[in-house]
């Protein structure tokens, strides 16, 4: 009870801080990933909040992560949205990873939109396209829902028959589609990194059934599902892992290929937000 508690009263916490340097309510709330900061900086009207200031929030360590909540509007759409993610293989806790998408529902939000930089399994991807995620694989081999169950945030035993909303998946495909980019559907699955995943491995994870791997974005979306949020992921395919045909990748590389993929993204959601169907 005690720690239910806790988690209760750190996020009301966290809200109160934010709110005091933002006064907007968000109706989404948006996690940028890796190298995909860039749609931050079309944020209209915003205020920047440093994850330092807010209570309880851990403060991201990876370099290309800013660690800032951006709050404002981008066309038209109040928002929130993370500038930096935080990653299990830092050492946070699935918990801490996630505490923020506990604070963007407590602030209002209704949609959580969540990003990442992820490798392509499916041969039929490219570098640097845009996929929307229709579906998950948990293998980080933990859980955010794991401990005691505050019956106020969620359920004890989250459905999981749909966790990335039809109509979300519908409006992107169709909004990439009037922009002219191609946007395929693929399942992602999360390992716990950082190292990047052995071709035995690749091959595995392609024959379980996905078609990006990355070291993120499941743990927020189990709690935003256990939270009531809708959600709406994109992938950028960063990397090509083909078991046979496997090259070393340099981080750097996958950076600048991912911020390929952020200026599509700049382009895709900035428009769904604008078509979003009334609240
Ligand atoms: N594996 C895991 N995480 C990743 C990859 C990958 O190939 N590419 C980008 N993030």
């Amino acid at each position: 009870m005690g720690r239910m508690v806790e988690l209760a009263e750190q996020i009301q916490a966290a809200c109160a801080a934010i709110r005091g340097g933002w006064p907007g309510t968000p109706r989404v709330g948006m996690i940028l990933g890796t190298g995909l900061g860039g749609l931050a900086a079309r944020i209209e009207r915003k205020v920047a909040i440093p994850y330092a200031a807010v209570p309880h929030f851990a403060v991201s360590t990876v370099e290309s992560h800013a660690g800032q909540l951006v709050c404002g509007e981008l066309n038209g759409c109040p928002l929130v949205a993370m500038e930096g993610r935080l990653h299990y293989y830092e050492g946070y806790s699935l918990q801490q990873v996630t505490f923020p998408v506990r604070v963007m529902r407590a602030l209002g939000a209704e949609i959580l939109i969540v990003t990442n930089a992820a490798g392509g399994m499916n041969p039929h991807f490219d570098l640097a396209d845009v996929v929307v995620i229709e579906d998950h694989i948990n293998l980080i081999g933990d859980n955010p829902l794991r401990g005691p169950n505050d019956d106020r945030l969620g359920p004890r035993f989250p459905d999981m028959s749909q966790p990335y909303d039809r109509g979300l998946i519908d409006l992107a495909r169709q909004t990439a589609l009037d922009l002219g980019l191609s946007c395929p559907k693929g399942v992602f699955v999360a390992v716990a990194g950082p190292n990047l995943e052995t071709r035995a491995e690749y091959r595995m994870l392609r024959g379980m059934g996905a078609d990006l791997v990355g070291m993120s974005t499941v743990p927020e979306v189990l709690v935003a599902v256990h939270a009531g949020l809708k959600v709406l992921g994109f992938s950028v395919v960063t990397d090509l892992c083909l078991p046979d045909a496997l090259e070393p990748v340099e981080i750097s590389r996958i950076l600048e290929v991912a911020a390929r993929g952020g200026r599509r993204l700049e382009q895709i959601i900035p428009a769904l937000l604008a078509k979003l169907p009334p609240a």
